[in-house]
């Protein structure tokens, strides 16, 4: 028991360390966290006064073994509004333990954000979905093996038994709706179901995920949600479709230069929609 509550004590210690380190190289304090998930990395070049840290470079972070994911932490402005984003995210199947993975998250709170967004690329279940479709999620079923709130829980990092009613911010939801609407943009609200990976699913799988009330599948971003949540700041995510997964006829198979093609024709729509949020909340 004690291994564990030094192991606890060492999670904080370590965000501390990291958010020591990123300090001293980012001009301010963000707002918003924004993890940009596979094929949306260029979003970033959209931002003023930019200023990046390759992952490598700060202490205790994880470093990135996904060759679609740059592995830089990019501080930027949009519409004034100072933005922290994680070019290149880690996943539990490159070996992290989900506490491990989910350490930027802590980072981003403890520089100051007090929301994060998310993006990824998923695989959808729900019948009516089409490649390239932009989906918002209000919900996730979490069939990880490994939980990152497990063991010993901190209080100075936030509560043992964090609530999961409301994980996606409601309010900041209807307003990305409203503003697709106006920007004659669908998107489709989801729940997200996390799997380990890095296998993709079986045709039953993808079936077992339907019947099981989700419209999307994927391998990332729930963990990040939970550690979020936990930290208390407010949680906003999105997906792309970049494969089509049920009903079993129409099933092909998947790789990754596909999801990356995929995700790069139809990422416009959701950097557009990005734009007219922070444009909003600037004005
Ligand atoms: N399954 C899991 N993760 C994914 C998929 C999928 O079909 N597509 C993109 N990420």
């Amino acid at each position: 028991m004690l291994l564990l509550a030094e192991m606890e004590k060492d999670i904080f210690d370590k965000v501390q360390e990291s958010i020591g380190f990123i300090r001293s190289v980012i001009p301010s304090s963000p707002r918003f966290g924004l993890v940009l998930g596979t094929g949306l990395g260029s979003y970033a070049d959209t931002f003023e006064e930019k200023c990046s840290i390759s992952y490598g470079d700060i202490p205790n972070f994880p470093v990135s073994t996904v060759s679609s994911h740059s592995g830089r932490l990019i501080f930027g402005k949009k519409c004034g509004i100072p933005v922290i984003m994680m070019s290149g995210r880690f996943h539990y199947y490159e070996g992290y333990t989900a506490r491990e993975l989910t350490l930027p998250v802590r980072v981003i709170k403890g520089l100051g954000a007090d929301h994060l967004i998310l993006t990824n690329a998923a695989g959808s279940v729900n019948p009516h979905y089409r490649e390239g479709d932009l989906a918002i999620i209000s919900d996730h079923i979490n069939l990880m093996p490994d939980h990152p709130l497990r063991g010993l829980n901190d209080l100075r990092l936030g509560p043992r038994f964090p609530d999961m009613m409301k994980a996606y911010d409601r309010q900041s939801n209807l307003l990305f709706k409203e503003l697709a609407a106006k920007m004659n943009l669908s998107l489709r609200e989801s729940v997200y179901l996390a799997l380990q990976g890095p296998s993709l699913e079986t045709p039953a799988e993808y079936r077992m995920a339907h019947i099981l009330g989700a419209d999307l599948v994927g391998m990332s971003t729930v963990p990040e949600v939970i550690v979020a949540r936990h930290e208390g700041i407010k949680v906003t995510a999105f997906s792309i479709v970049s494969n089509v997964c049920f009903p079993g006829s129409i099933l092909t198979e998947t790789t990754l230069e596909e999801v990356i093609e995929v995700v790069g024709r139809s990422a416009s729509g959701l950097s557009l929609l990005l734009d007219k949020y922070f444009e909003t909340l600037a004005s």
